[in-house]
Parts: structure tokens; C-alpha cells; sequence
């Protein structure tokens, strides 16, 4: 079994970070979701990630950083716009996606040139980070495909052992993943929308984001992701959504459509508690599409395919 560690113990980053230096993965919690951290430089610890998973190696890691002066260690010809995203929005969940430094091995970018970026903003982690000395490479600490975890109990819930040391900060504020751009184009493009609203970085940058066509590059944007055993049924009000609840035994409404940062936050651990107490279905209303609105459209679609 795993160990867990609150944030509040003071040998919190201390254990993290021992437990990273020697080769370990660590919970680590973020703003966003959980992520199953390694250090970056590691290959041999970076594979485990892989393997706790079940996810196929050609799917690429976010690499996770405390301080913007590192973006360069790690990414080259970085556009004046991303530089300018990343000092209006870091700590926070927007991750960038430029072309990668030799410092940053390939078994983090799927064998690819380009790397994804983001410094998290939850204070224990960037601790963690910066007393170890290098990125860590996290993506979400979940099995692969399965819902992401936004508390502790969750990650213990999908990887047991596979984690040597989780690390509890209580639940994640945002509850959905980072929004990812594309700086690698010639126009900047949303990968994944997440946890920053898109207008939000359009009105900082001054330019439109191209939203994403045809196959994206983005793993999370492939279909049936983020998904609990339960049927999730999308519907657009609550009006309809108490007709449908009726076609289904043991089933549930999710109507904080009209609190999206709510909405968010709670989505996650909707979809496990489901799961948890065996629920047929998950009837979903659809909050509006601006804002954080776009995220969890796009998690509620994702997890409504069979
Ligand atoms: O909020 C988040 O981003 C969380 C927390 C832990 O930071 N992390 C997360 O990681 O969601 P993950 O691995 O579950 O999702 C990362 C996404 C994947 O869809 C992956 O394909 C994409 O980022 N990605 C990473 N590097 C990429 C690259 N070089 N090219 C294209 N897509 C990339
Ligand atoms: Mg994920």
C-alpha cells in the first residue's frame, strides 16, 4: 500500500522530494487534478509512470516547473506570446506547448521535439519541484482513461502501491485539467480546454486561438477519456433532465450549470461517487459553452461515449 502524507506535515517535501531523487512517483497534488509525478531526468523513474498507468509510452508527459526562469532550461525558441501567457497566468492551469531543449528526454515527449509545460499553482508542489532540482514529469494520477483524481483517496483508489508517496492536499480548487496551447504553430491552437478560460488568454495575448481541428495532438482529446462505468447522459436544462432521470434505475441529476467554477470542481468526484454506489447513470446538464463552460462540455462528451 501506498503511504500519504498531508501537506501540513512539515516532512512533507522533504519525504516527496527523497522519494523522488531516488527514482520514486509521488501523488502530487495541483490546483487542476492529482498528477503521478517523476523526476523529469529519471528514464528509469519516468517509465514507471507508464507502466502504473497502463498508458502507452507514445503519449507524451507535461513536464511541471516552480519558477518561469526554467521555461528556458527545458524549452527553445519560445514565442514573445507564450512568454507573455506565462507571466500573466503561472502559478496557474495553463500549459504551453513549444519546442523542447535537449535537457528533456524523449521518453517524456512520446519521441517527440515539442514539450508541454506548466508551473502548478499549489504551493506544496512548486516546493516539491524546486527543492529537487529539476522538472518533474506528471500527468494525471489516474489509470489510463479512467476519471481524474482530484483527492488523495482517489489516486490511492486507481494506483495502490504503483505510487510510493501521495501526498494530500485536500480536494483540487479547479477540477479539471489545464488548458493546453500550442505554441509550436504558426498561429497559437487550444489542444485541450481546461482550467483557464480561452477568452481569458485571447484578451491577454491580444490574438485569436485557433480551437482545435480535425486529430488532435492532445491524448486526453481522444474519445471515451475521463470516464466512470456509469452511463453519462447529456441533456440541456433541468427541465429535461427530470423527464429523462425517470428512464433510468438509480440515477442522478448534476445541475450546477449554472456555477460553472462549482460545476468544475465537483465534476470529478461526481462521476467516482457514481461509480462507488453503483449507480446506472449520471444525468448531466450542460453549463454554457464560454469560460470554464468549454472544459467540462467537453469532459462531460468525452465521458458520455460508450
Ligand atoms: O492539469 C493538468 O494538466 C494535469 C496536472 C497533473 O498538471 N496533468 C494532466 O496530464 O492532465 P495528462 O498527462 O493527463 O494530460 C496531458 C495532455 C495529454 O493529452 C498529452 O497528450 C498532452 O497533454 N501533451 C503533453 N505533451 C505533449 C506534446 N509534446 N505534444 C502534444 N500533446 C502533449
Ligand atoms: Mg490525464
Amino acid at each position: 500500500m501506498s503511504s500519504v502524507i498531508s501537506s501540513n506535515n512539515p516532512d512533507a517535501v522533504e519525504q516527496a522530494v527523497n522519494v523522488l531523487n531516488s527514482g520514486g512517483l509521488v501523488g502530487l497534488p495541483t490546483e487542476t487534478v492529482y498528477g503521478l509525478a517523476a523526476r523529469a531526468d529519471l528514464d528509469g523513474a519516468v517509465s514507471k509512470i507508464f507502466e502504473a498507468k497502463g498508458r502507452p509510452t507514445g503519449h507524451p508527459l507535461i513536464l511541471h516547473i516552480s519558477d518561469i526562469s526554467d521555461l528556458h532550461r527545458y524549452a527553445v525558441t519560445i514565442p514573445t506570446a507564450a512568454i507573455h501567457l506565462a507571466e500573466h497566468c503561472w502559478p496557474g492551469p495553463l500549459t504551453l506547448l513549444l519546442h523542447k531543449s535537449s535537457d528533456v528526454s524523449r521518453l517524456v515527449t512520446g519521441g517527440r521535439e515539442t514539450v508541454a509545460i506548466r508551473i502548478p499553482a499549489n504551493d506544496c508542489a512548486r516546493q516539491i519541484i524546486r527543492q529537487c532540482g529539476h522538472a518533474v514529469a506528471a500527468p494525471s494520477a489516474n489509470v489510463f482513461g479512467h476519471v481524474s483524481p482530484t483527492t488523495a483517496k482517489h489516486v490511492h483508489d486507481d494506483l495502490g502501491e504503483n505510487v510510493d508517496l501521495i501526498v494530500d492536499d485536500g480536494n483540487c480548487s479547479i477540477g479539471v485539467e489545464s488548458t493546453i496551447i500550442d505554441f509550436t504553430t504558426a498561429r497559437p491552437q487550444l489542444l485541450r480546454p481546461g482550467g483557464f478560460p480561452v477568452e481569458d488568454l485571447e484578451s491577454i495575448i491580444g490574438t485569436q486561438i485557433l480551437m482545435p481541428t480535425g486529430e488532435s495532438r492532445a491524448s486526453g482529446m481522444l474519445s471515451s477519456h475521463y470516464a466512470p462505468k456509469c452511463k453519462v447522459v447529456l441533456v440541456d436544462s433541468v427541465a429535461e433532465a427530470a423527464s429523462v432521470l425517470a428512464e433510468y434505475r438509480d440515477s442522478r441529476v448534476l445541475d450546477h450549470w449554472d456555477n460553472p467554477p462549482l460545476y468544475a470542481a465537483s465534476l470529478y468526484t461526481q462521476m467516482r461517487l457514481a461509480d462507488d454506489e453503483g449507480l446506472s447513470a449520471i444525468i448531466a446538464v450542460l453549463p454554457p459553452k464560454s469560460g470554464l463552460g468549454m472544459a467540462i462540455r467537453d469532459r462531460l462528451t468525452k465521458a458520455s461515449f460508450l
